[in-house]
């Protein structure tokens, strides 16, 4: 059985299209073993625990520097046997050692199609840049901010009338389906990276 970790700062509905894609077979011998947040009141904490998956709260603010604070990380997700770590609307930038112990196996959702929109706010970037379609991606997580390779994205229409909260919504629902897919793949070891481009075996 694969070991996950996912990662999370809020709501967690992305945490929660795993952790039942996991319970209903679709993702096959994986296990969400542990939920890190960098916010206490994290909805996603309670998710875990209502699943029996270990919630822990990292906070950033009791570590003296960047460094320690990634320590703590490392340190719980070398604790469960961690063999994927999951970005599930995690608003921080991971360190790069963390990155560079698990290259390639770490992904991250996000709200448009990159390259378009990297960054905080990005359903909000689509709307004001006027694009008529949006979407979500799921990469893999390199150095830089919404940078890594590309695994899965789908697209959905910016529609007349369209305020933040409408898109938004729109894109999460494709993110609650290609995220789920994307894990399959990975634990089916179906992804092959090089370079830039991820090919699916
Ligand atoms: C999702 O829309 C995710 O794509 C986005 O935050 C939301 C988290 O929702 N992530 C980012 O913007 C990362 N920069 P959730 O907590 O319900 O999964």
């Amino acid at each position: 059985t694969l070991n996950i970790a996912v990662l999370v700062s809020g709501r967690g509905s992305n945490l929660q299209s795993i952790i039942d894609n996991i319970e209903n077979g679709y993702i096959p011998n994986a296990a969400v073993k542990v939920v890190i947040s960098d916010k206490g009141d994290a909805y996603a904490l309670e998710r875990a625990e209502v699943h029996d998956i270990v919630p822990v709260f990292v906070d950033p603010s009791s570590f003296g520097d960047k460094k320690d604070y990634e320590n703590k990380i490392l340190e719980v997700l070398g604790k469960y046997d961690t063999n994927l770590v999951l970005l599930a609307g995690y608003m921080r930038i991971l360190g790069s050692r963390i990155i560079g112990k698990y290259r390639n196996s770490i992904m991250n959702i996000h709200p448009a199609l990159l390259p378009s929109f990297m960054g905080l706010h990005a359903q909000k970037q689509t709307l004001d840049y006027g694009v008529k379609v949006a979407g979500c991606t799921v990469h893999f997580v390199d150095e830089g901010m919404d940078t890594g390779p590309i695994v899965l994205q789908r697209c959905v229409p910016v529609l007349e009338g369209d305020d933040e909260e409408s898109l938004s919504e729109r894109i999460l629902e494709q993110e609650h389906i290609i995220y789920p897919e994307a894990v399959k793949l990975f634990v089916e070891n179906r992804l092959v990276v090089d370079g830039r481009k991820v090919s699916i075996t």
